[in-house]
């Protein structure tokens, strides 16, 4: 186990850093419903993130699911087979019915050119992600949401930070869903954020992951519990002051693989999508027929090594029981993200990767 090697290993502060915040909390006995490090951390968000309003949230996956909530989504939403299964599942958790679409070759996000041929009178919404933290074409969906009325909410769980040349990627559509988790590039050990445009879908965000609540005595909406508690918002404000420097050397350990693996016959390393501030926060390759080997072939060759990657996304989510009966869920509609799910292993990339180690990695691959 000491001498594996994961796909991602979460950056923690100094321990002694986070005692005060503990004291702070301790003495206060201010444990969550919305106190004051929740607070703080939701404008530290958004003056970090270049967005106006953050509804913190205690995972990813609550925000996908009030966030379609918030928006009233109905019927049937358009999304992508390769991605977590918390994308589609959070529209079988509102009864919306998904319809997938393809992916690009390139990028592996949502194919716009494909979108309108799956828009039916039911859709009310496209819930694409932005696949690891690379921008989908977001002018291209904002021009088909407007021609058919339709609502976007974005999966931006892998895009902590990241930036097109307008500014902060989680400024288009109606919401943006960030997730905190343990292992993402900014966590919270487990924590999300709804990315809205004004206050009053904050607000109304707020209600519904507080039960409904809008005072004591009034129920506005069949809420959930969704709170990000104090221990974890103060953490995310100590985890803030280094994320900077965490995605600096993510890139620094993204550009040694990109050097590594360039001669590697059959090893393609996914491109970015236009991006002028990255994250870095997955480092995929494609394992192509010219490899010599098959994606599984070589998974399993560096797991013999101690080097667990992962196959992400794969199996796609329309394979597993609860999707793969609808029609969208057909492999003929979705040659792209079949293909990329047979020949993707994300490799480990964090800020502490050691360079001897990923040294390895690539002479693993280039053996
Ligand atoms: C694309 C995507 N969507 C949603 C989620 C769910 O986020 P969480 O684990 O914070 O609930 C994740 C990851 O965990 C993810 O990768």
């Amino acid at each position: 186990m000491a001498n594996n090697t994961f796909v991602t290993q979460p950056s923690l502060p100094p321990l002694d850093d986070f005692i005060p915040y503990l004291r702070e909390i301790w003495e206060s006995k201010n444990l969550t419903n919305g106190g004051p490090f929740h607070q703080r951390l939701e404008a530290a968000l958004c003056e970090y993130l270049g967005v106006e309003h953050i509804a913190l949230f205690s995972n990813g996956t609550l925000g996908l699911v009030t966030a379609l909530q918030a928006l009233r989504v109905t019927g049937e939403v358009i999304t992508t087979p390769y991605s977590f299964v918390a994308t589609a599942h959070s529209l079988l958790w509102n009864g919306i019915k998904p319809v997938f679409v393809d992916v690009q070759a390139d990028t592996l996000n949502l194919d716009p050119e494909k979108i309108e041929a799956a828009i039916t009178p039911q859709t009310t919404a496209i819930m694409p992600v932005h696949c690891y933290g690379h921008p989908c074409d977001v002018d291209a969906i904002a021009k088909i949401a407007d021609t058919y009325g339709l609502k976007v909410i974005y999966d931006a769980a892998h895009s902590f930070g990241v930036q097109t040349e307008t500014g902060s990627v989680l400024r288009y559509g109606d919401l943006s869903v960030l997730s905190f988790h343990a292992t993402k590039v900014f966590n919270t050990f487990e924590g999300g954020a709804i990315v809205c445009p004004d206050a009053k879908t904050k607000q109304r965000i707020d209600h519904l992951k507080n039960f409904g609540f809008v005072d004591e005595v009034t129920v506005v909406a069949p809420g959930i519990n969704g709170k990000m508690n104090e221990v974890c918002a103060s953490f995310g404000l100590l985890q803030l002051q280094g994320v900077d420097e965490a995605i600096r050397l993510r890139g620094e350990v993204d550009i040694r693989y990109r050097q590594g693996l360039e001669s590697v016959r059959g090893i393609r390393c996914l491109g970015d999508a236009g991006e002028r501030v990255k994250n870095y926060s997955y480092f995929p390759i494609m394992v192509g027929v010219e490899y010599g080997m098959s994606r599984d072939e070589l998974y399993a060759k560096l797991r013999s090594e101690g080097i667990y990657g992962r196959r992400y996304f794969y199996p796609l989510i329309t394979d597993f029981p609860m999707y793969r009966g609808l029609p969208s869920a057909a492999r003929s509609n979705l040659p792209n993200a079949a293909k990329a799910a047979a020949e993707v292993i994300c490799l480990p990339i964090y800020p502490s990767l050691e360079k001897d180690i990923q040294d390895k990695i690539i002479s693993i691959i280039a053996a």
